[in-house]
């Protein structure tokens, strides 16, 4: 038994000192099988991730490493907009509507973000005409979704609509962890797009009414 030990180890000696041997350099970890062991994720604060090795894309192929530059709980990144201090209760709501949205006109690859966004998480009510023609809201499975086209929306303040979608309302949930600042702003200036102008409002605003009226009427008659 102890013969065998002893082979053992000795061949254990010889495979060890083989692996020791084939590395090519001294700063060449060989064949990686833990990332996160030979690549710090101690990242450089300001520093440009390395592409080569990190992605911030979860569903980017191959073997590299994902980080999402998340920041610890109570700070900041640099650029990002400063946080919504409001609180939810109906002061908070009422205050709202004092809030200037913090982003620049929406255009460009924004726009078709923030129309992909709409078109996830809120067209299921609110239909992707922000008409309240969603499927949830057809179907009488959500009561009371508002149509954004009614003239109480269009002058609704944007501080309002940001406070509602942080936060929800009624049957209308919270969207503060699906959607970040940004992108929570960029919903209310897409609201905005879909909307119609001021002046148009009567005319945009008559005919969506009666349009939900019959959908809904048929939904309950089912
Ligand atoms: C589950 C269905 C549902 C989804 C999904 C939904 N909403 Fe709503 N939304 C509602 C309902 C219901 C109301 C009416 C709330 C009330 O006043 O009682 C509402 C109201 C609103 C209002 C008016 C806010 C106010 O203060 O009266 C805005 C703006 C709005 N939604 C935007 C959004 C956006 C943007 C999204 C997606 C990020 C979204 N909603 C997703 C159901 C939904």
């Amino acid at each position: 038994m102890k013969k065998y030990t002893i082979i053992t180890l000795l061949a254990m000696g010889i495979a060890g000192s083989a692996v020791m041997t084939s590395c090519k350099g001294k700063n060449d970890p060989g064949t990686i099988y833990m990332p996160d062991m030979t690549y710090s994720r101690a990242v450089e604060t300001y520093a440009p991730l390395d592409s080569l090795l990190f992605t911030a894309d979860y569903n980017t192929p191959g073997a590299k490493i994902y980080y999402n530059r998340k920041t610890v709980a109570g700070t900041i990144q640099r650029g990002e907009l400063f946080p919504y201090t409001l609180p939810n209760d109906s002061n908070g709501y009422r205050m709202s509507a004092q809030v200037k949205n913090p982003l620049p006109p929406l255009s460009g690859v924004d726009s078709l973000e923030a129309s992909r966004l709409f078109n996830i998480n809120c067209a299921i009510c609110h239909g992707a005409n922000g008409q309240a023609t969603g499927p949830l809201a057809v179907s009488g499975k959500v009561g009371g979704i508002a149509n954004l086209a009614l003239p109480i929306y269009v002058e609704m303040a944007d501080g309002t609509m940001y406070h509602t979608i942080q936060y929800g309302k009624n049957n209308m949930g919270s969207y503060a962890s699906q959607l970040n600042r940004k992108e929570r702003w960029q919903m209310v200036q897409y609201i905005r797009t879909l909307q119609p102008k001021a002046a148009g409002a009567a005319a945009g605003t008559s005919a969506a009414p009666t349009a939900k009226a019959d959908s809904s009427a048929t939904a309950k008659t089912k």
